[in-house]
């Protein structure tokens, strides 16, 4: 970003009346998420509960809709000069333009009074966080997008064993077709068919290909026969997705609790719409990391960010924030509602479900892989979750899928 844009940007919004206000018995902080749906209202309510607990007061500004259509809005309100106190996005790379231009709180002070360094794991999540040495966010949980989650009663009403793998998952659709049940529940997003090509790809195509595409960026691995498989098992899955025609990602997950659908391909999100439903992971529902084939998770999730700002007596409270939110109870509590995993592995989370269970046991065992969202760019990831939208929707070939991704990749940043 030029010099000249970021003293504007600067100028802005240091100057700019602040999103928040300072009152006698506290104060008030307004906090952007697009944690709309049942469970992360629920688990966003842990949040605000605990700061309103500490005599200060959480100004929910709840943005509908996916993270595609938060972030930009998000993004212009601090560029813009008309910033919120706090914001959740993801781990990554989402905010390195406003670090850059010093919009956004040093929290290293915070960090190192709360010895993040020791406590966050894996620590790639704080690294995220990183820029020149020092840190510009709190990691708040850990979420992996490589999930799929099944009905019980949907199996149970075509006759069927509930699969235990993607293999017996894609064998038992034509059963639940003749049923009268939808296999598989797809929102209409890209970022929801990316999380779909994503799962299905480090399944079929394997690890060591997932990496070289993921993490080495090369275009040579994303046009080689282990992607070429993988494609062709998305096309597969694009046909049982074919009349799932909802639009959020709850909306899908609602499918599956309701017996509607077979199964949904979703991040480990989707815990809290089972727990909001109140169904029981093992009697309503089960889950299968890594679509029951090669359990390894992504280190996706949020991490908490704030906006720079002329007020004292603002700053300290955002600082005060950033330590309440990863601290042990509040961790705890958030995380259980939630449906992900905490950032730190001090703590007691005997009462988490089994699918959290599942989690915290490949977390431990090391099985973790960085998200897409650390991997890539924005840019990048925006341009492959627009080949999703197209390939899922459409009658594209698998080849020009792949060829159209391996386009991408080639230019990846
Ligand atoms: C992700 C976010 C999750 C979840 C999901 C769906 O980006 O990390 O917390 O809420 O969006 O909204």
């Amino acid at each position: 970003m030029s010099k000249i844009l970021k003293s504007a940007l600067l100028g802005t919004a240091l100057t700019a009346a602040t999103a928040t206000a300072v009152m006698a018995e506290g104060v008030e902080l307004e906090v952007t998420h697009w944690w709309t749906s049942g469970g992360e209202a629920a688990a966003v309510a842990k949040f605000a509960n605990a700061w309103n607990a500490t005599g200060n007061t959480w100004v929910d500004g709840a943005i509908a809709g996916s993270g595609g259509t938060a972030r930009p809005i998000i993004i212009s309100r601090i560029i813009g000069g008309d910033p919120m106190a706090a914001t959740q996005l993801n781990h990554g790379r989402q905010a390195e333009e406003l670090i850059e231009a010093g919009l956004l709180l040093d929290l290293t002070d915070v960090a190192e009074a709360g010895g993040w360094a020791e406590i966050v794991n894996p620590s790639s999540l704080l690294e995220a966080c990183t820029l020149d040495g020092k840190i510009y966010c709190v990691p708040v949980n850990i979420h992996s997008a490589q999930w799929i989650w099944l009905s019980h009663a949907a199996y149970k009403s075509a006759g069927l064993d509930v699969p235990t793998d993607w293999n017996e998952f894609t064998a038992s659709a034509g059963s639940l077709k003749e049923a009268g049940i939808l296999p598989l529940a797809m929102g209409q997003q890209g970022w929801q068919q990316n999380i779909a090509f994503g799962a299905i790809t480090l399944a079929v195509a394997g690890q060591e290909a997932w990496n070289g595409v993921n993490i080495d960026k090369n275009a040579d691995v994303a046009r080689g026969p282990e992607y070429t498989a993988a494609f062709e098992a998305v096309a597969a899955a694009r046909d049982l997705a074919a009349e799932s025609n909802v639009q959020d990602w709850n909306m899908a997950t609602n499918l599956v609790i309701t017996g509607q659908a077979g199964a949904q391909i979703m991040g480990d999100w989707a815990q809290g719409e089972f727990s909001v439903a109140e169904q029981v992971e093992g009697k309503d529902y089960s889950c299968l990391p890594g679509l029951g084939l090669n359990p390894v998770i992504d280190t996706g999730g949020d991490a908490f960010y704030f906006p720079v700002n002329d007020d004292p007596a603002i700053t300290a409270a955002q600082k005060e924030l950033a330590a309440l939110l990863i601290s042990p109870e509040v961790q705890v509590s958030f995380n259980l509602a939630k449906g992900s995993l905490p950032v730190r592995g001090d703590i007691d989370m005997s009462t988490a479900n089994g699918c959290m269970q599942k989690g915290l046991k490949i977390l431990a065992n090391g099985g973790v892989l960085p998200s897409g969202d650390i991997s890539f760019s924005q840019d990048t990831t925006l341009q492959i979750e627009d080949l999703q939208a197209q390939f899922w929707s459409s009658d594209m070939s698998a080849a020009d899928a792949q060829a159209a991704y391996a386009d991408i990749i080639a230019n990846a940043d």
